[in-house]
């Protein structure tokens, strides 16, 4: 508090000097104090912000903070950790080394740390422009949070190769929408970097860097810094003030200007003109209906009941008894998400394209467009996005199973968005608080039986159709009994793990069956698998549903038809399908699942047990994080996140080491591994088993990498989503320090620490 208070007398003090208005090492904001640091013309401010819908929620970083913006327009121009938030006893600080770190103190844990405490840092400061700064004795910057942009450029702030803007999360779903610029020197939006949905038309160049201009140009300027390509806001050349480019939410990029005038933020350029054109701008909520007059609007064509579904998904393709038939939608286009491409047949007609969908038994919708050469474009997936237009030639086809009822009620009616419990639980305690009198409560009571019996009675019957369970909770998830769990499973016969068994639901969906053998309270264990049951990613597993009958727990998982990466590598004959390729995909999904688990939720999931046993093969044979946040589901506890985390990356850098080397993960591994990495002889550590080459570059980045997730000291590791971005190739990645480093002198853990060379690593 002292300190505080002479911190901001320094402010006070007459006359302009910049070094008034350095940020000396120790200084510290919290969000209690609600204290900031401002630039010198105190446009900008750095500090805590509460910009989630939760209340208790804030992030660190920087804002507007000019007297001629109101302060609920002050908008966040850069956080720490891009979506990272913390508690309400959270605290930035600058540490006397020059590390800077974000502290959650309810949690004791450091969420984020800057990681430059062998940079000399002397000082801080928030730049006129809005950059916040690290500088040496010698004024040289060191760190610069430009470097490091959220969803946001402001003017001056460079852009190139190395830099992402990834759009804010929206609800639990961390974004799937970013900006890159790819090496040819293009900008380019995409949706989970596989697919491109708008790109800067730029000459192609290296070494090039887009940029905002003051005066309201993007521009991308090449080595000499001459503009190559240039687009201009509608309010170009105006003096306007304040200016910045987002990625906004809706995975559109948008440039503002201040209007003094309308006291608002004004867009005055956007990279997609119709919004309907961003990919799955609609996500799972529908297809993109463009309409003249106001913003577009997301349509559920689909929908078979009508209650307000905020899923709006095409049931998966199931053995319907009476056959199917294709609904026929006009002026649709529609694409798969996941996985986005779809199958291309050329030069047939509509109704071909129509009754090859229908014959197909995998193939769940087509959209059949024809702009020159007729294309029809088969989907089997039932995550679908699309928009629709009168102007557009498309049609669509959508798959609809002939059978009454035959869509699965758990897909239908699931709603993972609302809050409120299912009616029967809603219904009982108002009935109760609004009529008293024991008579009346036999009655409910009564009801309550019958009514359980009914639905029994109705499950049994649905059952004989092949319909699917009724039993679905409002998480989506399917809620089974024991005796139904015997029936699914046919008495738990067919072992597929230790205790995992395969069944089959009615609706003929193999599941696998994992038995928790765990007596934890129900209570508990409805709020920890509902949590699980929430997550969804192409990457992850999905659980599907559950059991919790008197002492029995289990778990439905959706089943992956080619079983473990394990099984793979173990088996002589097998492992030849896993090529080179197939390996770094795998380490990639895995990598992306795990980064999804840890950042994506609403909260922090840790894996607790990532090993070969867990990452399993769809039938596409795409690779796929199962069992993840079990110790919720058995134990009471949850640890603490920062070290589960941390040893989520240590798993994952075994497990890329026994999947490069084909053979066990323990410790004489990775140091033999990294002993012939550092003695040149890396291709001798790879599987020699592999069919066809390695690439070389390919795998000096992977070893790398895991050597770097191998630190003993956990604060060297990095975060799953720096891991991401070197195997996706956005981030360079410097050579590591053997992993057992500072193992050797356990006492000397600092000095240790200062003595390898963790910073040289570029992050
Ligand atoms: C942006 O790049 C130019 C050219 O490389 C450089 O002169 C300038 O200092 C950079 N700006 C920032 C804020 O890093
Ligand atoms: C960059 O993107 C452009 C446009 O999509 C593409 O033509 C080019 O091949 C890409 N360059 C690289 C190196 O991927
Ligand atoms: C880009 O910059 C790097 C390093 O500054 C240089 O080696 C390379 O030749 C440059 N590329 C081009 C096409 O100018
Ligand atoms: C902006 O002003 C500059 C110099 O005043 C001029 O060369 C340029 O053409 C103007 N740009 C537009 C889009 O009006
Ligand atoms: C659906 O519900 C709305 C009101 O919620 C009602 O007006 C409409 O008639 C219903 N449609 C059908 C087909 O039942």
């Amino acid at each position: 508090m002292v300190f505080v208070v002479a911190f901001y007398a320094g402010f006070l003090n007459i006359g302009g000097f910049d070094h008034l208005f350095q940020i000396p090492l120790g200084s510290k904001l919290s969000v209690s104090e609600n204290n900031f640091w401002v630039s010198p013309n105190s446009y900008f401010a750095f500090g805590f912000f509460n910009i989630s819908d939760q209340p208790n929620q804030y992030s660190v970083g920087i804002r507007f903070n000019s007297k001629l913006i109101p302060v609920d327009k002050q908008d966040v121009v850069w956080v720490v950790g891009a979506d990272l938030t913390v508690g309400d006893s959270s605290y930035f600080q600058i540490k006397n080394d020059g590390d800077m770190v974000l502290v959650d103190s309810l949690k004791g844990v450091t969420v984020w740390t800057s990681k430059t405490s062998l940079l000399s840092v002397a000082s801080a400061a928030v730049q006129d422009n809005g950059n916040f700064v690290l500088f040496t004795e010698k004024k040289n910057v060191v760190w610069q949070s430009f470097d490091l942009p959220s969803d946001t450029l402001l003017p001056g702030q460079n852009f190139s190769v190395l830099h992402t803007l990834r759009a804010a999360s929206r609800n639990s779903m961390s974004s799937y929408y970013s900006l890159f610029m790819n090496a040819s020197g293009q900008l380019q939006l995409r949706w989970d970097s596989h697919v491109t949905f708008w790109t800067s038309r730029s000459p192609s160049s290296s070494n090039v860097t887009a940029l905002l201009m003051s005066n309201g140009a993007l521009q991308i300027r090449d080595q000499r810094w001459k503009p190559i390509w240039s687009v201009f806001g509608e309010d170009h050349n105006d003096s306007i003030r304040f200016r910045y480019l987002r990625l906004d939410v809706d995975g559109n990029m948008r440039l503002y200007s201040w209007s003094e005038a309308s006291r608002s933020w004004r867009t005055v350029w956007q990279a997609v003109e119709n919004q309907c054109n961003v990919f799955a701008t609609c996500g799972q909520h529908g297809i993109c209906v463009f309409t003249e007059s106001a913003s577009p609007v997301c349509k559920c064509p689909f929908r078979l009941t009508n209650e307000s579904i905020p899923r709006c998904l095409i049931p998966t393709p199931q053995l319907c008894k009476s056959g199917s038939n294709m609904l026929n939608y006009q002026h649709m286009f529609l694409y798969g998400m996941y996985p986005p491409n779809d199958d291309l047949v050329s030069g047939i007609s509509s109704q071909e394209c129509e009754s090859l969908c229908l014959n197909d038994r995998l193939c769940t919708a087509a959209t059949f467009t024809n702009d020159g050469t007729a294309r029809c474009l088969l989907k089997k997936t039932p995550y679908l996005s699309g928009y629709a237009d009168p102007s557009l030639s498309s049609v669509s086809f959508v798959k609809k199973c002939s059978d009454p009822m035959a869509v699965n009620p758990s897909i239908v009616t699931s709603s993972r968005d609302t809050k409120h419990k299912g009616p029967f639980e809603l219904c009982v305690p108002c009935l109760l608080g609004a009529v008293s009198g024991t008579s009346v409560l036999f009655i409910m009571v009564q009801m309550v039986v019958l009514f359980l019996i009914f639905r029994r009675r109705r499950i049994s019957l649905r059952r004989k159709a092949s319909l699917g369970y009724a039993g679905a909770n409002t998480n989506g998830l399917i809620v089974l009994s024991f005796s139904e769990i015997k029936d699914v499973t046919g008495n738990l016969e067919h072992q597929i793990g230790p205790t995992m068994f395969k069944g089959m639901l009615p609706n003929n969906q193999p599941v696998a069956v994992k038995d928790m053998k765990s007596t934890i309270e129900e209570r508990k264990y409805r709020v920890a698998v509902s949590k699980l049951g929430s997550i969804y990613h192409k990457n992850l597993i999905k659980l599907e549903g559950y059991c919790c009958e008197l002492n029995h727990r289990f778990l439905i998982y959706e089943y992956a038809e080619n079983g473990s990466i394990q099984k793979y590598i173990e088996d002589p004959k097998l492992c030849k399908k896993l090529t080179w390729g197939k390996r770094v995909e795998i380490c990639l999904s895995v990598a992306r699942a795990i980064c999804y688990l840890h950042t994506g939720c609403r909260e922090f999931v840790s894996h607790g047990n990532l090993k070969c046993e867990n990452v399993v093969l769809d039938e596409k044979f795409e690779a796929k994080v199962t069992e993840f946040g079990l110790h919720r589901v058995i134990t009471e506890t949850t640890s603490s996140s920062a070290s589960s985390a941390e040893r989520d990356v240590e798993d994952y850098g075994k497990m890329v080491l026994t999947i490069v080397s084909g053979s066990k993960g323990d410790e004489d591994l990775s140091h033999w591994v990294y002993k012939e990495w550092m003695e040149g002889n890396a291709p001798s550590v790879v599987d020699r088993r592999i069919n066809g080459g390695v690439d070389l570059g390919e795998l000096d980045r992977v070893l790398r990498i895991a050597f770097w997730c191998l630190q003993v000291d956990e604060r060297m590791r990095p975060s799953v989503r720096e891991v991401v971005k070197v195997l996706e190739g956005t981030l360079s990645v410097d050579p590591p320090p053997p992993p057992f480093a500072s193992q050797r002198q356990p006492e000397e853990e600092e000095s240790s620490d200062a003595g390898s060379e963790p910073d040289s690593r570029r992050f």
